[in-house]
């Protein structure tokens, strides 16, 4: 049996398996992967991955298995899955699509199985990630544990109620998308400016890099970070001026509630 297998090798399936290896959570030899595309199948092959035949093959030879293909996708997937769910035996699995329950994939699998549900983000490849985990409650404490443990070599864990899985998307899972439009809209200003583009880009990276540092180590509230840099009649707080005159933090609010209500509307 392999460790750990993933159907869906793209972003987010390889982000977890490469970033488990590189934490050495796992060897590449412990891990095995199905997917449909020929380019992700050589890719996997060139780092190492056991590369199986099919759905089936990859849910009756893994001990956790991973579903990590679209969340359109996933019924197709469980009904391959469902007629091999008798063979397989405390298996876990883990599903990190955007809206589908524990409950829909206990409805094809069987409602004894043991299922975990995260929302992970694509920073776990490189030891960065932040994950929110939920899980069925025929999972034992030893089972989620053994699991959370496996994403902690790669980063921040929270433990969240199935509830929540949707309303948290824009905190973890969405949110890298929203830095990298601010890292390029900031960039490309200076960028504007003169300022050579490399240059801009690892610098504004590097600051919201020690920006969130200075957040998760001071404990101190944002808001009062900003008024740090806010020197009054300086040039800081001729930037934020903007930001509240034009309610930035009103458009971002707005951005998450869509986030999460198309989570809703996906969901099953
Ligand atoms: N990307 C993120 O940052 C992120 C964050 C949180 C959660 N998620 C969740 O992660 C899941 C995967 O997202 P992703 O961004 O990794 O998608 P992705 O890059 O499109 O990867 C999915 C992979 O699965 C393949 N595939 C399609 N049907 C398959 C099948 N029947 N068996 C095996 N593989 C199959 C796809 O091949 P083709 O390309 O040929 O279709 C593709 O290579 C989604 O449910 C999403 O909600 C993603």
């Amino acid at each position: 049996m392999y460790k750990i297998g993933s159907i869906g090798a793209g972003n987010m399936g390889l982000a977890i398996i490469d970033g488990a290896v590189g934490s050495k959570a796992f060897l590449s030899s412990d891990i095995a992967v199905f997917d449909i595309c020929q380019d992700k199948i050589d890719l996997c092959k060139s780092k190492g991955y056991s590369v199986l035949s099919s759905e089936e093959a990859l849910f009756l030879n893994c001990e956790i298995v991973l579903l990590a293909v679209k969340p359109q996708i996933y019924e197709d997937v469980l009904n391959k899955l469902k007629s091999s769910s008798e063979k397989v035996n405390n298996q876990i699995i883990i599903t990190i699509a955007a809206g589908i329950s524990t409950s829909y994939i206990q409805n094809f699998l069987g409602e004894d199985t043991k299922v975990i549900r995260i929302m992970p983000n694509t920073p776990l490849l490189i030891g960065h990630g932040a994950c929110a985990f939920s899980k069925t409650d025929n999972v034992n404490d030893d089972e989620f544990d053994k699991i959370i443990r496996i994403f902690e070599t790669m980063g921040e864990v929270a433990v969240i109620s199935e509830e929540q899985m949707n309303d948290i998307i824009p905190a973890n899972g969405s949110s890298p998308a929203y830095v990298y439009y601010f890292i390029d809209c900031i960039t490309s200003s200076v960028e504007k400016m003169g300022i050579d583009k490399d240059a801009a880009k690892k610098l504004v990276a590097q600051t919201f890099i020690g920006a969130a540092e200075m957040v998760l180590k001071t404990g101190k509230d944002p808001k009062e970070l900003i008024q740090q840099v806010c020197t009054p009649g300086g040039a800081t707080i001729e930037s934020i001026k903007v930001f509240d005159e034009k309610n930035l933090c009103e458009i971002i609010d707005e951005a998450c509630i869509k986030c999460v209500n198309r989570a809703y509307e996906l969901s099953l």
